[in-house]
């Protein structure tokens, strides 16, 4: 499939980007045994606190135990597959949305009224199944994943190649969804390479020195630098600053500036349908209101011209006139090195740094 020299290579063919039966393999493949961004620390800060999601199509419940401990349980009762917990927020135990079956914050089973006379009822093994949940920088991840490498390991080097920047105490200050008509591969392959900047973003490409503009590759993610030439809307600390974009495979994204950070998350809908997810942290949101709309507003100019080269690319993969193209091995390392990662989970090529036989 994909050649691991960037220079021979030819990009991931058309039809993993307009087959509808290459997501449920997606899903079981690289959503379910991967890193993904569920929540945010302050949602589960304190003991009772929960929220819900749903990762690889799997109903997932975050919830802090009254141990302290920070679990990922099934958001399926027991009973009949009913809710656990809905939304979010905060209860001393966790009551099914059904039946009405209780659980305690570490998954067991607790009350299940109107049940006497029932037989052979093994209530040990009701307890709620559980996933790997990690924390780090305000963010919660889980992985579904039993057998997965802990968090700290899939990030890796991605601690020391972070900007010095210390963002404890960061809050959500602004969330955006978009929803666009593309797969999610196609956003995820455009973020991954400034190539497009000086046709697609002219004015992005104003602010960039785009001649140094550069990626590097890891094993688990990569990153893309961004030195600023006169930066009027990109927030930097003055002078002429790099901003750092880290993208964390498969989806995760990591825009990373002096005074805040944002992160984009990219969910596919369907095979042609996808949800960006957008979320802006700042120190003390509520005082730099008016940083926070100029960074969003700055953001939206760029996503909305995103947005319309990604559909138009997805239209373009359906075409019956094209499968493959090439890369820019100057440009779009970024692009190869999601693709090569793809493939090898996906199972299209037997490699010796497969994670597991
Ligand atoms: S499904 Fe949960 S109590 Fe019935
Ligand atoms: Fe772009």
């Amino acid at each position: 499939m994909i050649d691991p020299r960037l220079e021979s290579a030819s990009t991931l063919s058309a039809r993993y980007y307009t087959d509808a039966a290459v997501l449920e393999e997606e899903n079981r493949r690289i959503f379910a045994r991967t890193w993904q961004l569920a929540g945010r620390s302050e949602q589960v800060a304190e003991a009772g606190q929960f929220f819900t999601t749903t990762i690889a199509e799997e109903p997932v419940l975050v919830v802090r135990g009254n141990d302290g401990e920070l679990r990922a349980l099934s958001n399926v009762c027991r009973h009949r597959a009913g809710p656990v917990a809905t939304g979010e927020g905060k209860r001393p135990v966790l009551q099914c949305g059904y039946h009405g079956w209780t659980y305690s914050l570490d998954g067991r089973l607790a009350r299940t009224p109107e049940f006497d006379g029932v037989r052979d009822f093994d209530r040990e093994h009701c307890a709620l199944p559980r996933f790997q949940a990690a924390e780090w920088n305000e963010l919660v991840f889980v992985n579904l994943d039993p057998r997965a490498e802990s968090l700290r390991d899939f990030l890796g080097t991605l601690l020391d190649d972070m900007p010095r920047h210390d963002y404890r105490g960061f809050r959500l200050a602004h969330r955006k969804a978009w929803e666009l008509d593309c797969n999610w591969k196609v956003y995820v392959d455009n973020y991954l390479e400034g190539y497009h900047i000086p046709i697609v973003h002219p004015g992005l490409f104003r602010e960039l020195d785009y001649a140094n503009y550069r990626t590097e590759v890891k094993r688990t993610y990569s990153i893309q630098f961004a030195p600023t030439k006169k930066a009027e809307r990109i927030r930097t600390s003055g002078g002429d600053d790099e901003v750092r974009y880290f993208w964390i495979f498969p989806n995760l994204m990591l825009n990373v500036y002096p005074d805040n950070f944002s992160t984009n998350l990219i969910l596919p809908l369907g095979h042609g349908r996808t949800l960006t997810l957008f979320d802006w942290y700042f120190k003390d949101p509520s005082a730099v209101k008016r940083e926070i709309d100029e960074t969003v507003q700055f953001s939206d100019e760029i996503q909305v011209e995103d947005i319309e080269i990604c559909e138009t690319v997805q239209r373009g993969l359906r075409s019956s006139t094209y499968d493959t193209g090439r890369y820019s091995p100057k440009r779009e390392n970024g692009v190869h090195h999601f693709h090569c990662m793809y493939q090898e989970l996906m199972g299209l090529v037997a490699s010796p740094t497969a994670r597991r036989p």
